[in-house]
């Protein structure tokens, strides 16, 4: 196989992104046909990305033969059923993050691409961000001796429309759950207990829908590092993306990414842009190198960096994390499994 041959299934926020990528900056791959529940959506997709065809159904991407693997970026109570009908079919497999809320779906999920023998490779893009990718790298070479203490912080812009909220499972389960991959990825090492402090301060209509939009999450790590992530949902000064980790030889941090570099110095003040406002500009690089990963994974039957257990010890931390808030005491993981 000198090409992979790809099919897409939603056309959305997300799939949009893989599309452009796979159809444009990846020489390795080839999209031949894309699949959304609203034709409208894969149709534009389609018609900007120079993909063939547009299926008019997820079967008839799972039915074709010059198909090798498939994207799935649809919304997410659709992961699970699809990660499992698209195994079945023979085919390799990216599915966006979380596979899904629920435990016995995601071990029904990840059953079957393993009977299947495909490989599965889960969005958590920001470990292919060149500055979190770089942390990782001086905590695996010892460069700043014996990692101690993580801190992750992540704010986003704006909080998503309410309706999105009811559904998404929760700040932990679908925005805190890209912190959890990244301390469990920078770390190297599994968290054993966490303990959540958490409000409701930015809007009182997230409260009422039943979740929060700030909080402080402490990471106890089974090798004795603590770590915290600090979440909110809403940041005035645009989206807020940095780590800093602590060891015993020095410590590694990382700033947030701007547009541009420009400062403007005046009699009154020094002062520069904001930096990058969402995802979509902050973490473009991630999205390529994540896919770029995932073709080579299977163009030569390496394993892929972002396995399906990976996808599922975050849901499992984020339940962790709603639990201690709810119970108002430090959660252990065992207890979610149990
Ligand atoms: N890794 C990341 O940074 C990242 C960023 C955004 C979204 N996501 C994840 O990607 C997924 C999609 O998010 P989005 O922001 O693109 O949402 P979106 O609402 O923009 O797009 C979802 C698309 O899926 C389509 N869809 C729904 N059910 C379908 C089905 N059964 N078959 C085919 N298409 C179907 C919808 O019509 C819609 O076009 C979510 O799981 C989300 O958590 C990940």
């Amino acid at each position: 196989m000198s090409k992979l041959r790809v099919g897409i299934i939603g056309a959305g926020r997300i799939g949009a992104v893989h599309a452009e990528t796979a159809s444009f900056r990846l020489p390795e791959s080839q999209v031949l046909s894309i699949f959304d529940v609203n034709r409208p959506a894969a149709e534009a997709v389609a018609a900007r990305c120079g993909i063939p065809a547009v299926a008019n159904s997820a079967a008839e991407i799972l039915a074709d033969p010059r198909i090798d693997a498939v994207l799935i970026c649809s919304s997410t109570d659709t992961h699970a059923g699809l990660i499992t009908l698209t195994a079945q079919a023979g085919k390799h497999i990216f599915c966006e993050k979380p596979i899904a809320h629920s435990l016995p779906q995601i071990d029904a999920a990840l059953a079957a691409a393993n009977t299947a023998g495909v490989k599965l490779q889960i969005g958590f893009n920001r470990r292919f961000d060149s500055n979190f990718a770089r942390v990782r790298q001086a905590i695996l070479s010892g460069e700043i001796g014996t990692a101690r203490l993580l801190h992750i912080i992540s704010r986003d812009p704006a909080p998503p429309p309410l309706s999105y909220i009811k559904v998404s499972g929760g700040m932990f389960m679908d925005m805190t759950i890209h912190d959890f991959d990244m301390a469990r990825f920078l770390i190297g090492d599994e968290v054993e207990e966490i303990y959540t402090a958490g409000a409701v301060m930015v809007d009182p209509a997230i409260g009422e829908a039943g979740d929060l939009d700030t909080a402080i999450i402490t990471l106890r790590f089974r090798n004795g590092v603590i770590g915290t992530i600090e979440n909110s949902r809403q940041a005035a000064y645009g989206y807020d993306q940095r780590v800093e980790v602590f060891g015993s030889e020095g410590k590694i941090s990382t700033a947030n990414n701007f547009p541009n570099q420009a400062e403007v110095s005046t009699g009154s003040n020094i002062r520069r842009d904001l930096p990058f406002n969402f995802f979509m500009d902050r973490y473009t690089d991630s999205y390529v190198s994540e896919l770029r990963s995932f073709v080579n994974a299977i163009l030569d039957n390496q394993p892929t960096e972002v396995e399906g257990v990976d996808g599922r010890i975050p849901v499992v931390m984020a339940m962790a994390a709603r639990k201690s808030y709810d119970e108002g005491r430090p959660v252990r993981l065992s207890e979610i499994e149990n």
